[in-house]
């Protein structure tokens, strides 16, 4: 990153716009518009053929008039006139432009899109955009958009990929109560992207956290590399995830759109937290930027009303942060502060009855026990309480709480539920920095997300350095020449085997059997029993091919049925190309998993782990995680599919080698990140774990290569 140059770009001195316009309702009037309710204080040139003065500005004729003045120029010119704006913007000495124009890559004319990226970075310029609204900030006093108004100001930015929802969140950031200094707006990401803006944030003093709205990436890679350096936390929200939602995405910007599951794990990964819905991106960016992470699982829980704790209660489950009952000395210290019939288990229930002095003393003792992680205050509209007095009070006993060493470094969210009272009450909260919400489930997920983001910043800074594991690359590409100079896209599984066996994978010793005499020699070399399989690029489904016969035992069998096998394969395909018959170590049965390996558009090489069988085929219980894959995360990607009970050891079984596991993952994770230029697909499946201590077999072994 150039950081100067993203400086022009984004807290620019002085700004030119380039078809900047003396008529009303047109963008380019728009921006200048913009510009002067903004109260920018640099210097506006608005650029137009015939204009002498456009909204009390001096316009220029031209942006070479202004040679050396201008930092950001905002390009609103038709499309056609788009690339020669920018050229002359680079002969001016601009340092940044951003181009409002549609008509680019996102109607299939890429050609202009990349000769305009070109033109600007010849020059040494960055581009925003093209078709986008523009750019916003509080702190900078700047307008660029046709956005009508800065957004209600706060301490997050937001990027945004599509333009019209940008405008559309700037003018519901008021509504909402959910500040911000900065807004982006990305549209076609011809060159700044996530990643520039993300890593240009993480020095910008007015930024606390980053909200995305995000459609599709183009390079996710280092999207990832970038969201995992900085320490401010990002929310995410990715559309375009269901299937047809893809499709939606890619004709809107032109983007590729991934499947939600490795999005899921590549934020994760790279410790951003994933919102699923707009309220949800608003509810989690105000909780991130008026509090601090929860440090800690236990949330506190106070409430007026049983229904509404037990719904939080709910809420605390379903979002990763179960509720616990507080330990005997607070719930003894508590009872003191509500009606008989209340409880301090946890949710802690002053009753209906209780006034603001049990919340007062609830929440000061509370917050400053060291038990307590986080607080969730609950509110249910009563006739004997004023909401407007209950925040009042709720908001001083937080802050002296806060500014106690035993409180301060811990979370609170507020809810309260009922009519118009309540809304006034809440938005009061928020404007003095406690998020507030109209559900309890929205609170105790907002300060989940917090409790989330703690934990991804433990795992990040525990995170061990493994040894990277040595493999004879240049052996396992000689296997895949040769399967290429054979005209094949596929390599056979003895050879899959081999390049699997390169990287440390324990493979069953599987040999390639031409002849009868051949087979039983080979047959005595692996050991009986064996299995028996088809080699031939031609049959891939080498059961339907009658091409396999397991649990042979002596040399007689072998014999029989090395004749057999060749014979089905000949009757199944006669013209197919037959390399042999494979012979195969039986493994022993253990528990069967899988492993494939996917090239996402966004990501590029991704490991997926299952249970396999059924398990994968009907139930699709699988997780991905994006190269490198620790043997950290090996063990991580094991506990979180659903069926992670029955590898932990399910109903008295032993737990299975879940190590060994790991370690094969991370192995696994290692050869498709190695030779990614070739591999496409890859799986091997299945694979036997066994017993802890026993480790594991890869019984077949599956190689796609890319085209080239
Ligand atoms: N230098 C400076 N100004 C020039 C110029 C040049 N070389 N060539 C033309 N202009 C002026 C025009 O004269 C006009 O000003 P005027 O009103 O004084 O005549 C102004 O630039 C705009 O050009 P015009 O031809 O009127 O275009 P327009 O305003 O109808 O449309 C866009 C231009 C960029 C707004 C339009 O092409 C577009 O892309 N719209 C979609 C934008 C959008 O929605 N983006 C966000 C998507 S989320």
């Amino acid at each position: 990153m150039n950081k100067e140059v993203l400086d022009g770009l984004f807290r620019p001195k002085s700004v030119a716009v380039i078809g900047a316009s003396a008529t009303p309702g047109k963008i380019g009037y728009s921006v200048v518009e913009s510009l002067n309710n903004g109260k920018y204080e640099g210097a506006i040139y608005p650029i137009n053929l015939k204009a002498d003065e456009i909204l009390g500005h001096k316009a220029y004729p031209s942006i070479l008039d202004l040679e050396g003045k201008v930092d950001l120029a905002v390009i609103t010119v038709p499309a056609k006139l788009v690339l020669s704006a920018v050229e002359e913007c680079g002969k001016a000495g601009v340092k940044g432009v951003s181009i409002i124009t549609s008509g680019f890559g996102e109607v299939g004319d890429h050609e202009t899109e990349n000769a305009i990226v070109e033109t600007a970075h010849r020059h040494g310029m960055r581009v925003l955009g093209p078709n986008i609204i523009g750019s916003l900030s509080n702190s900078g006093k700047l307008n660029a958009s046709f956005a009508p108004m800065l957004p209600l100001p706060g301490d997050a930015s937001l990027i945004s990929q599509s333009g019209a929802l940008l405008i559309a969140l700037d003018a519901g950031t008021y509504l909402r109560g959910v500040g911000f200094d900065k807004l982006f707006s990305l549209g076609n990401m011809s060159d700044v992207d996530f990643a520039d803006i993300i890593e240009w944030l993480d020095t910008d003093e007015h930024t606390k956290c980053t909200a995305l709205y995000i459609e599709g990436l183009k390079d996710g890679r280092r999207f990832l590399e970038v969201s995992k350096k900085t320490n401010k936390p990002i929310i995410a929200l990715k559309s375009g995830v269901s299937a047809h939602g893809a499709a939606a995405a890619a004709s809107h910007t032109g983007s590729l759109a991934g499947a939600a599951k490795v999005y899921g794990a590549a934020f994760e990964q790279a410790g951003i937290i994933q919102a699923t819905d707009l309220n949800n991106l608003f509810d989690l960016t105000q909780a991130f930027e008026l509090q601090p992470p929860m440090k800690g699982d236990h949330l506190l829980i106070v409430t007026n009303g049983g229904g509404v704790g037990v719904l939080a209660t709910d809420a605390a489950e379903r979002f990763g942060i179960p509720l616990e009952f507080c330990p005997p000395e607070l719930q003894a210290e508590m009872k003191n502060y509500m009606p008989e019939f209340g409880s301090a288990k946890n949710p802690v229930d002053i009753t209906g009855g209780a006034g603001l002095e049990g919340y007062r003393k609830c929440i000061a003792f509370g917050l400053q026990q060291d038990w307590v992680h986080g607080l969730a205050v609950l509110y249910c509209e009563t006739a004997v309480t004023n909401p407007d007095e209950i925040a009042q009070g709720i908001l001083e006993a937080i802050r002296e709480a806060k500014a106690t060493p035993a409180g301060k470094d811990k979370p609170v969210v507020i809810s309260f539920i009922g009519g118009t009272r309540c809304a006034k009450a809440m938005r009061y909260l928020i404007d003095n920095g406690i998020p507030a919400y109209d559900d309890p489930a929205r609170a105790v997920n907002a300060i989940a997300g917090l409790r989330q983001f703690a934990r991804l910043q433990e795992a990040k800074a525990n995170a061990k350095d493994e040894k990277p594991f040595a493999a004879d690359r240049n052996a396992a590409l000689e296997i895949i020449k040769a399967a290429r100079a054979d005209g094949r896209d596929a390599l056979t599984e003895i050879e899959a085997k081999q390049v699997f066996g390169i990287y440390g994978l324990d493979v069953t010793s599987t040999l390639l059997a031409k002849t009868e005499d051949e087979a039983v020699a080979l047959a005595n070399k692996v050991g009986y029993p064996i299995v028996m399989k088809i080699v031939s690029p031609d049959i891939l489904h080498k059961s339907d091919a009658g091409g396999v016969k397991v649990n042979i035992k002596d040399d007689a069998s072998t014999r029989e049925w090395f004749a057999k096998i060749m014979a089905n394969a000949k009757a199944y395909k006669a013209d197919a190309n037959i390399h042999g018959v494979a012979i195969q170590e039986m493994a022993p049965l253990g528990t069967e998993v899988i492993l494939g390996s996917i090239n996402d558009a966004s990501f590029g090489p991704t490991v997926m782990f299952g249970l396999g069988g059924i398990f994968v085929e009907v139930l699709k219980d699988v997780t991905f995680a994006v190269t490198p894959v620790s043997k950290e995360q090996g063990l991580k990607m094991q506990s979180e599919i659903r069926g992670a009970k029955i590898l932990a050891g399910a109903r008295g079984e032993k737990p299975r080698d879940q190590e060994a596991m790991a370690e094969t993952i991370a192995r696994y994770s290692n050869m498709i990140l190695d030779l990614q230029d070739e591999i496409k697909e890859s799986d091997a499946n299945p694979v036997m774990v066994y017993e802890a201590g026993n480790g594991l077999k890869v019984v077949d072994a599956r190689i796609i290569l890319k085209n080239k």
